[in-house]
């Protein structure tokens, strides 16, 4: 059979993007940083003290889980003093800890690794520090010499037959209630989304036997991590929703497919990326960007259905397309408002801005993002023909292949951001800077506590290149709960000691990074800090002041907040769209070209979702 110019055409878009995907930077091979990071230890990298420490504790990014997570510690002559050594501490899951490790002076190398409870990702990194006076640690790798799983082409593929199989279920299912209407799923229908499902099952159980083999254990994997349990549920979930929907009676497959996508969407969301931010938004607004795009997807295979099979939705021989586009898009409009709105808030959480190519998650999201509106645009075409079948490019059927053919390929660039890491660089709690006696602060200084919680922590200066070039710097930490007063010296990578005339400073656009690392902050306490930099003969040049205290939970005052950021105003838009919606909706106001019982169903739907999304947000925002 000879397909059509643009069927060709269209299956070339999404072939190409299948093609693309696992070249994407960050998907086969290439290095990138971790997803549980160090970012804060004690003993600190480089630094030399005095006896053996009480303990060695390592402070991570994320939430550690005690498979795989551990620490191997080599004295200089190559003679192994820990292997496979350390326990995560059970008063903060994200440090893992040595009790007593008995070390005789010398110049040791750590190497650590974890397994992230996020993603269920492998990192690893090391560093050296000594002990006894004399001593002098070699310098540092940047970035603490960390290496990161290398994602592979099975995660990126996995996870995108997972999305198919789950979206198709919930969107179809939505589609045949809401713009069909006729009757309960067809049979051979009901078997295709069985299908769908069944192959998700199978594609997230692939991905997690990956996972486990690299963690050392597949049953340990499964049974004993976060991560593992989070994907043999969805599996599960999309296992049973195939085998209940193909047993169900009719009347009841259309809620089996929607509720098992549904689900199965749910169980993606908690193990992604969103799960590794604190409250509630960043999890339910990825359940809606998802649950949004299904609604979506499913339209467009069901459109595609009622050009090339309609007997998989209708008994319908000839279904007359000009009855169900105004339908589906009311559902589209809100659906597509909705992805758009909570997408832009993912990228806002993931990245800390809303476009950068600085990172590898960020070309991949802008390369996402503009097929998602180029898709977007197509659609709107369809939108405007409403089922009229205007010629415009070649028709509506060309227009809705291309359509179909960039969301699989958004589909696939979305599996390789969701296994990409969002941020090469942690960044810590931002501190205010106090200003002096003639309210000025030093330009171009800024500091960050990292984590910010209580206990051992990293106080990171960045200062300008310009800056860096003096004799010295210290960090002065005055604790006024208590009075007393450490001064620390701070030094960053490449540095050799606390002599930084022997350094090769390594600096990013210009700027500096400076470490003082092993700092314990106690909860509540209190302090004033002063960067002080020193002349040669240790006198001091300037000082620039930064003061904060900490409560049970982590930095309260002292903190730089900024109120109005970008998801604080899409809280605002989600909450007052979502009323107006709402308001339209009740009042059986119908959408611009569309049918007036699928606005209704949209408006109201999409209004409620988005109002108490707005709220669940904008509240986190302000009690964050
Ligand atoms: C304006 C366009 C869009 C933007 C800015 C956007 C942005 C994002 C971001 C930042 C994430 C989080 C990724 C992560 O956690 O790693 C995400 C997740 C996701 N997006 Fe989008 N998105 C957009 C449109 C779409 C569209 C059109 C679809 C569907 C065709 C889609 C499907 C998904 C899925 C399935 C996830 C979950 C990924 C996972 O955790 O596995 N997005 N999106």
């Amino acid at each position: 059979m000879r397909f059509p110019r643009w069927w060709r055409l269209s299956g070339v878009i999404a072939f190409m993007a299948m093609l693309a995907a696992p070249a994407l930077p960050g998907a086969a091979g290439s290095r990138v940083l971790a997803h549980a990071q160090l970012i804060a230890s004690s003993p600190g990298a480089g630094a030399i003290v005095a006896e053996s420490p009480a303990e060695l504790r390592l402070i991570f990014s994320e939430v550690l889980e005690a498979q795989v997570t551990s620490l191997d510690v080599v004295a200089q002559d190559g003679t192994s003093i820990l292997r496979a050594a350390g326990e995560i501490d059970p008063e903060d899951p994200y440090a893992l800890v040595v009790v007593a490790p008995k070390l005789a002076d010398g110049i040791y190398s750590l190497t650590w690794r974890t397994l992230s409870t996020v993603d269920g990702h492998t990192a690893e990194g090391s560093f050296t520090f000594g002990v006894g006076a004399g001593q002098e640690a070699p310098p540092q790798a940047a970035g603490g010499g960390m290496t990161h799983t290398e994602t592979d082409a099975i995660g990126v593929i996995g996870r995108w037959l997972t999305y198919l199989g789950l979206l198709l279920a919930l969107g179809v299912a939505v589609f045949h209630r809401v713009v069909i209407r006729e009757g309960f799923l067809p049979m051979r229908l009901i078997r295709l989304l069985a299908a769908g499902m069944a192959i998700s099952a199978a594609a997230t159980m692939a991905v997690a036997v990956a996972s486990g083999l690299e963690a050392g254990s597949v049953p340990d994997y499964l049974l004993g991590t976060r991560n593992g349990g989070l994907q043999l549920a969805r599996a599960t979930v999309a296992a049973l929703g195939a085998g209940v929907l193909l047993v169900a009676p009719a009347r009841l497959s259309g809620l089996v497919a929607a509720a098992s996508g549904l689900v199965g969407i749910i169980l993606l969301i908690v193990s992604g990326h969103a799960a590794a931010l604190p409250g509630p938004g960043p999890v339910i607004g990825g359940v809606v960007h998802v649950a949004g795009a299904a609604v979506w997807i499913g339209g467009l295979a069901g459109l595609m259905a009622l050009i090339l099979r309609p007997s998989l939705l209708t008994s319908q021989v000839r279904p007359l397309l000009r009855t169900y586009v105004p339908r589906f898009s009311a559902l589209a409009l809100v659906s597509i408002g909705l992805v758009g709105l909570t997408g832009v808030y993912s990228a806002w959480l993931q990245t800390g801005t809303l476009v950068t190519v600085e990172t590898e998650f960020g070309r991949t999201l802008l390369m996402k993002s503009a097929l998602a509106a180029g898709a977007f645009a197509m659609g709107g075409l369809n939108y405007l023909d409403g089922g009229r079948m205007l010629a415009l490019l070649n028709g509506f059927r060309t227009r809705l292949t291309v359509e179909s053919m960039a969301a699989i390929a958004v589909l696939v660039m979305t599996a390789a951001l969701a296994t990409t890491p969002p941020v090469e660089d942690v960044r810590g709690v931002a501190i205010q800077p106090i200003p002096d006696a003639f309210g000025e602060v030093t330009p171009g200084m800024s500091m960050e506590i990292m984590p910010g919680r209580p206990g051992v922590n990293r106080v990171v200066v960045t200062t300008t290149e310009a800056m860096a070039a003096a004799p010295a710097f210290e960090l002065s930490l005055d604790r006024l709960d208590e009075g007393s007063t450490t001064r620390v010296p701070l030094t960053h990578v490449g540095m050799e000691g606390t002599d930084h005339s022997t350094m090769s400073m390594e600096s990013e656009d210009g700027m500096v990074d400076w470490f003082a690392d092993a700092v314990v902050l106690p909860a509540g306490s209190q302090w004033d800090t002063s960067v002080r930099i020193l002349a040669l003969d240790d006198t001091e040049l300037s000082r620039q002041r930064f003061a904060f205290t900490l409560s049970d939970d982590g930095i309260d005052d002292g903190r730089i907040t900024t109120l109005l950021n970008p998801a604080v105003a899409i809280a605002l838009v989600l909450v007052l769209g979502g009323a107006l919606g709402l308001g339209l909706g009740l009042g059986g106001m119908a959408l611009p070209r569309c049918e007036a019982l699928a606005s209704r169903l949209a408006l109201v739907g999409g209004g409620v979702t988005a109002v108490v999304l707005g709220l669940v947000i904008g509240l986190g925002q302000l009690t964050t």
